[in-house]
Parts: C-alpha cells; sequence; structure tokens
C-alpha cells in the first residue's frame, strides 16, 4: 500500500523530518546574528520578513521581562536580549527541534536566554512581563491564535504590551479587532512589506 506521509507543520511538537542543520546570517537592530536553522522549523531558510519589522519596531524597555511566544529558532529573543542585554529573556516554543535550535542559537550569539518546550502558557507561569513578542503560528487556526493573544494578556505586567506582527492579507484587519476587543488600547506602530506589527496595551495608561 502507498500511504502518503502525513504532512509535517512548523509547528509539530517533534519534527521527524530528515534534519540538516544550515547556518544564516542576518543583521537585526544593528547587530549581525548567526543562526542555525533545520527543517521543519518556521522560515528556516532567512529570518522570516515579518519577523524582521516585528523585531525592528519592539518598543524594548531596558530591563524586565519579556516573552518571546513561539520562538522558532529564537530570532526575536536573541536579538531583543541582544540588544538589551539587561532584559529577562523566556522563549517557548512546542516545537522540540525550534527550542534546540534556540538554545543552540543563544549560544552561538553569546546571550543568556530562558528557553522552554511546550505548549505556551503551559510552561509559562510568570505574570511579570513588560512585553510579550509573537509572529504567531496563523496557519494553527485562527481560533488557536486568537485565544492565545487573549491568554497573554494575564501575564503582562499593569503597564505591559503585547507586540504581534501579521500578514495584511492573512487576517490582519479582523486580528486587530480582536485585539480592541480584548486590550484597553491597540497601535499599528509598523508596517511594510505586507506585513502589519500592532502594539496591544494592557491598560490605557500604559507607556507607549
Ligand atoms: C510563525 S512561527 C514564528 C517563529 C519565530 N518567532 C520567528 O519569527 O521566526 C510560530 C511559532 O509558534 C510555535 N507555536 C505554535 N503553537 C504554539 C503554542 N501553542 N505554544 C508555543 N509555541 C507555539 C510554532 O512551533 C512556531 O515555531
Amino acid at each position: 500500500m502507498n500511504r502518503k506521509a502525513k504532512p509535517e507543520h512548523y509547528f509539530s511538537k517533534e519534527p521527524s523530518s530528515p534534519s540538516a542543520q544550515t547556518e544564516i546570517t542576518a543583521l537585526l537592530r544593528g547587530r549581525e546574528y548567526r543562526f542555525l536553522t533545520e527543517a521543519g522549523v518556521f522560515s528556516r531558510l532567512r529570518v522570516d520578513r515579518g519577523t524582521r519589522l516585528l523585531i525592528e519596531a519592539l518598543p524594548l524597555p531596558k530591563q524586565g521581562r519579556f516573552l518571546d511566544l513561539g520562538c522558532g529558532y529564537g530570532p526575536v529573543g536573541i536579538a531583543a536580549v541582544g540588544s538589551e542585554p539587561q532584559l529577562d529573556v523566556i522563549m517557548v516554543d512546542v516545537n522540540r527541534r525550534a527550542v534546540d535550535l534556540t538554545k543552540e542559537n543563544a549560544r552561538l550569539n553569546g546571550v543568556v536566554v530562558d528557553v522552554r518546550w511546550g505548549e505556551d502558557f503551559q510552561v509559562v507561569k510568570e505574570r511579570d512581563f513588560s512585553l510579550i513578542a509573537a509572529n504567531p503560528p496563523i496557519r494553527a487556526g485562527k481560533q488557536v491564535v486568537y485565544s492565545l493573544l487573549v491568554r497573554a494578556k494575564q501575564h503582562l505586567l499593569p503597564g505591559g504590551v503585547l507586540c504581534v506582527v501579521i500578514r495584511t492579507k492573512q487576517g490582519a484587519k479582523s486580528l486587530k479587532q480582536h485585539l480592541i476587543d480584548n486590550y484597553a488600547r491597540v497601535k499599528t506602530i509598523d508596517k511594510g512589506g505586507g506585513y502589519r506589527v500592532f502594539a496591544a496595551f494592557k491598560e490605557e495608561s500604559s507607556p507607549e
């Protein structure tokens, strides 16, 4: 019988596709980074355009806790702590291979981060993040993504911000409305190349 292999998503828990590592480089927030990537992780050939826009737009605090939600091989959290070394960076991904790569990439770039394997807030109990950033797994479905981004609010400090990048044509308008319905204030902080970055503030008085 000729059974077709089940297609593997970048958010598989334990990807089984053959894994040849590739090293890529990227200039992010003015610094050059090296990243090891593999089959079975998101955007393995280059740092995704949306991810780049998100990284450059992030309103990084000088210190405090930062969450990279769905870190992939690690560009967002690694570039964040590379820019602001006092930040306490936690990175989480459901994909085991992505988590292993992020650990290696942190070492490769000489930064210290706390990387966790598991499903979003099941492994992130902290509720004092100043900033949470996500290039969310749109392919997992709208309901999954919407629920993830609403639950993020409970993990922000009162003055905290959630930053999300999305492709304009993949439902940016409805995602923005969903954030408006659930957060005190929402702003488009950058757009370009077919992507938008939204900042959703937990409280009306949250700093810009
Ligand atoms: C669009 S990719 C972004 C990866 C990385 N942040 C980047 O920009 O290159 C979304 C990531 O979220 C992860 N993910 C999906 N569902 C998740 C969940 N429930 N908890 C944690 N990570 C999840 C996927 O495995 C994937 O690595």
